[in-house]
């Protein structure tokens, strides 16, 4: 036995923990990456509800978009040992997690809030791992957004497009007037955001389920997926010059201040809307991206728990889960997200006509078929294929690249992970 497990032992056998002293005080440390107007906003939400509990709250923001600066950061952080409490994590990379053996069991939580009857079953099961929570739903965002200036429609001329012909023409009017059509961040998880809802609006969710959940070499080599990126190679030539590396949220600023007409983005930008102050169906509308009218793609986030130390730490976990899964929480930080709430039990009075859009959507393409995961936002596939499809598309978003191309490297990435 090496020295140091030596001491751990005798000090563990003692009642003892090897803590360091400023973990003692009743504190949770977590990772997230909300750090745009809107999301701060949300979070800080979190902050005051567990500070009213009496647990301090030390803040682990890292900035970027989609959360792929968060995840090396937390890799650095679980590496050394030092995990923090909870963190940012969704989907299928919750069992990843799971595996390495780092997670936390928080079933005594579940059981006191009675999460089982509270979460529809397709989100409980994303929580657990080998049967028992691990993580807390924060909310669910709906990725197949378009995101509109009606005041930039009216002096274009154009009107609100339900599907890609009518959203060319209106594109087309906008940029005759002189100004941006497409707001767009030239980012890869932003590229990804769009392609799959050119994806979805151009095959259809069943298409969709099988091309980007199930990975189906025939549906990934189809003559649909050349269409959508044909689709996508026209929305390129709509985006301004400027667009490489831009953060999301400054693309929504170009849509909210006038400068760009149309987004493709997830309803984490109504957080940057309702931010601004601004009130949907007046200033700006949400609608559904072209063709997608009848599906509905999620993005659950959610909290994954790390193994602490301590009796004082794992109270104070347990206590961020509840605090979570609490329907004034719930309520709260959805109302600044743009998102709404994972749990039941929530009262919708104070949701905007957007969230009821999304509401009610979710509940009948639960019914319908049309209910189906991001790709782009870490909930279909493991986080390597979907880094894989994420590289080609951002390929051919910077790129000459053909769609007949872009679909074998499709096919050949997908195989190869
Ligand atoms: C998503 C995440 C959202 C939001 C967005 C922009 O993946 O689920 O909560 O943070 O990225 O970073």
């Amino acid at each position: 036995m090496k020295l140091k497990h030596i001491a751990q032992a005798t000090l563990a056998a003692a009642g003892l923990m090897l803590v360091p002293l400023s973990a003692m005080a009743t504190e949770v440390e977590v990772l997230h990456y909300w750090t745009s107007g809107g999301e701060a906003k949300s979070a800080a939400e979190l902050k005051k509800l567990m500070e009213a509990k009496g647990v301090s709250w030390k803040d682990f923001a890292v900035a970027g978009g989609g959360g792929e600066n968060a995840m090396t950061a937390l890799k650095a952080r679980v590496i050394a040992g030092s995990a923090p409490t909870a963190a940012q994590i969704k989907g299928p990379s919750i069992q990843e997690w799971g595996k390495e053996g780092v997670l936390a069991n928080i079933d005594a939580a579940a059981k006191d809030g009675k999460w089982d009857a509270s979460l529809p079953k397709v989100v409980s099961d994303v929580m657990k791992y080998k049967g028992h929570y691990v993580a807390v739903p924060v909310n669910v965002h709906r990725v197949n957004w378009l995101w509109v200036n009606p005041e930039v429609l009216k002096k274009a001329g154009a009107t609100a497009p339900t599907n890609f012909d009518e959203f060319f023409v209106a594109a087309d009017k906008i940029k005759k007037a002189g100004l941006i059509a497409i707001a767009h961040g030239g980012q890869p998880w932003q590229d990804a955001t769009v392609f799959e809802s050119v994806v979805l609006g151009t095959g259809g969710a069943a298409f969709y389920q099988k091309a980007l959940v199930q990975l189906d070499s025939a549906s990934l080599n189809s003559p649909t997926m050349i269409k959508a990126f044909d689709t996508l190679a026209k929305i390129k030539t709509y985006i301004d010059k400027d667009a490489a590396g831009r953060d999301w949220n400054l693309a929504t600023a170009m849509v909210i201040n006038g400068k760009a007409g149309m987004q493709f983005m997830g309803d984490w930008a109504k957080g940057e809307f309702s931010a601004a102050g601004k009130q949907p169906g007046k200033d700006y509308l949400c609608l559904p991206a072209p063709g997608t009218e009848k599906a509905f793609t999620f993005n659950i986030d959610s909290l994954a728990m790390f193994n602490v130390k301590g009796a004082d730490q794992q109270k104070a976990q347990l206590t961020l889960a509840n605090a979570v899964m609490s329907p004034e929480f719930q309520e709260v930080f959805n109302l600044n997200k743009g998102s709404i709430p994972a749990r039941a039990g929530v009262s919708r009075a104070k949701f905007d006509s957007c969230a009821l859009k999304s509401m009610d959507d979710m509940d009948a393409t639960s019914k319908s078929g049309g209910l189906v995961p991001s790709m782009a936002h870490g909930m279909a596939i493991d986080s390597a294929k979907a880094g894989a499809i994420q590289d080609v598309v951002a390929r051919f978003m910077n790129s000459t690249m053909t769609s007949q191309a872009a679909v074998q490297a499709l096919v050949k990435a997908v195989k190869a992970k």
